[in-house]
């Protein structure tokens, strides 16, 4: 039988998709609510490449907002699912491939004795909260205004990415009581804390308000003042891991938290995430210990055959080569964006690329360094016309302002050059529009 999805337009995809999903997306940051227009339907994806319903191929900078490192259908991944799949797809037992993931997480990252897998980053981040508190015997938990953690209750204050995208504050549907013991403080600010701390939890790299470094000192701070009361300091490497570095924002930052979050990269484009810590805070964990958490499909024989290939696929050489062309590339991205005639600034942290655009007469940007001056520049209007003119010219870049780009293994010198005239032009067009 030929592609039958093909047979449908993006826009008759989409408006099928709004008559069974609630607005036509199963997450909202796919949506194109602060952008405009209608989402194009992906049919499949090849390298640093997806192709939509229409035949129209995008280079892709979202790379299922980062779960891709190798780029679309590597083979490496698609071999090892297939040949997972034959073998079974769930079993409710323990199986190697949940144990081969477990030992080649755990070799790579220093401190990192164990971890429980589970289906998403969401869960990773609830459920390290969760043994927080449990081991700590205490409840309050700060997390960062700009980060996200995931969709769990307790986690959705000051919450970047598509909460950011949608303007809101939260989320209706947060009880008070759920979000009582969570304090947001600002990112790059060692915040003051107190013994009735479980937690600080992080992004060591920020990647859910576009793209925020960490200054100078601020994770080793957080390491100082977590130690100083007894709490535990949690790093969010949902997006980090295993995509910064082999051993992801501990190895780039030197600093060494008490446990780990893991999802996206570990799961090589198949549900998976993953918390983890040293050995006696992990034994906390049922059944040894009383902090409940499980799942049916944690560890799944798919998802883990495919994040192990990623992992055994990709060496130091790889990270570093990536990030040697990443950091060109946010150079002259900039240098293209600001002869188009906008102001810009492109802030890099290894493979993680982040995009602020402001009008001509803002002058130079520098890179923010919280919410509140990433929400400023995310503010001014111009992402939107951006986003629509580079896809015009054959460059999906993700559909709101909140999120970073994610140039993998599978763009190469080419694919990026690329980005960088469509970028120039796309600037451009954006600014001859906003002169009009
Ligand atoms: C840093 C971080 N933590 C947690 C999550 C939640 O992961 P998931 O969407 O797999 O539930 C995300 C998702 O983007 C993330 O970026």
């Amino acid at each position: 039988m030929a592609e039958p999805q093909r047979a449908a337009s993006n826009a008759e995809w989409f408006a099928r998709a709004e008559r069974v999903i609630p607005g036509g997306v199963d997450s909202p940051v796919r949506s194109f609510a602060s952008v405009g227009g209608t989402p194009y339907t992906v049919v499949s994806g090849e390298g640093p490449s997806v192709t939509d319903a229409e035949g129209t191929r995008y280079l892709d900078l979202v790379q299922s907002y980062g779960a891709v490192l190798l780029g679309h259908a590597h083979p490496v991944v698609t071999e090892a699912v297939t040949a997972a799949a034959v073998r079974g797809t769930t079993f409710g037992a323990p199986t190697p491939g949940e144990v081969l993931l477990a030992e080649a997480i755990c070799e790579r990252v220093p401190g990192c004795e164990q971890v429980r897998l589970v289906s998403s980053g969401t869960e990773a981040a609830m459920s390290a909260v969760r043994l927080a508190r449990g081991a700590t015997r205490r409840d309050r938990v700060v997390k960062f205004d700009g980060c996200y953690h995931g969709h769990s209750d307790g986690l959705l204050a000051g919450g970047g990415s598509g909460v950011a995208m949608l303007g809101l504050p939260g989320s209706v549907g947060v009880s008070a009581g759920a979000v009582a013991d969570t304090e947001v403080v600002p990112y790059n600010a060692v915040p003051a804390l107190d013994e009735r701390v479980a937690c600080v939890i992080v992004e060591p790299v920020a990647a859910n308000m576009n793209l925020v470094a960490p200054a100078p000192g601020f994770l080793a701070g957080l390491r100082a003042a977590s130690d100083a009361v007894g709490a535990l300091l949690i790093f969010d490497e949902v997006i980090t891991g295993f995509r910064l570095g082999p051993d992801g924002a501990t190895g780039w930052s030197g600093v060494t938290p008490d446990l780990w979050c893991f999802g996206k990269v570990i799961g090589g484009g198949l549900p998976v995430g993953a918390f983890g810590g040293r050995r006696e805070l992990m034994a906390e964990l049922a059944p040894g210990g009383p902090v409940y958490q499980a799942g049916t499909l944690s560890g799944n024989p798919l998802a883990t055959a495919a994040g192990l290939a990623v992992l055994r696929h990709v060496g130091p050489a790889d990270y570093a080569a990536l990030a040697a062309r990443v950091a060109v590339f946010a150079k002259e991205l900039e240098a293209a964006v600001a002869s188009g005639g906008l102001a810009v600034t492109a802030p890099a942290v290894g493979p993680l690329v982040g995009l602020f655009l402001a009008p001509a007469e803002a002058g130079p940007l520098q890179p923010p360094s919280d919410y509140e001056g990433a929400r400023a520049l995310a503010g001014t209007g111009l992402y939107g016309r951006f986003f629509h003119a580079m896809l015009r010219r054959g460059v999906a870049l993700a559909p709101g302002p909140y999120e970073v780009m994610f140039p993998g293994l599978a763009h190469d010198e080419g694919a990026l050059a690329r980005v960088v005239e469509a970028a120039g032009e796309a600037a451009a067009e954006v600014a001859s529009e906003a002169a009009r």
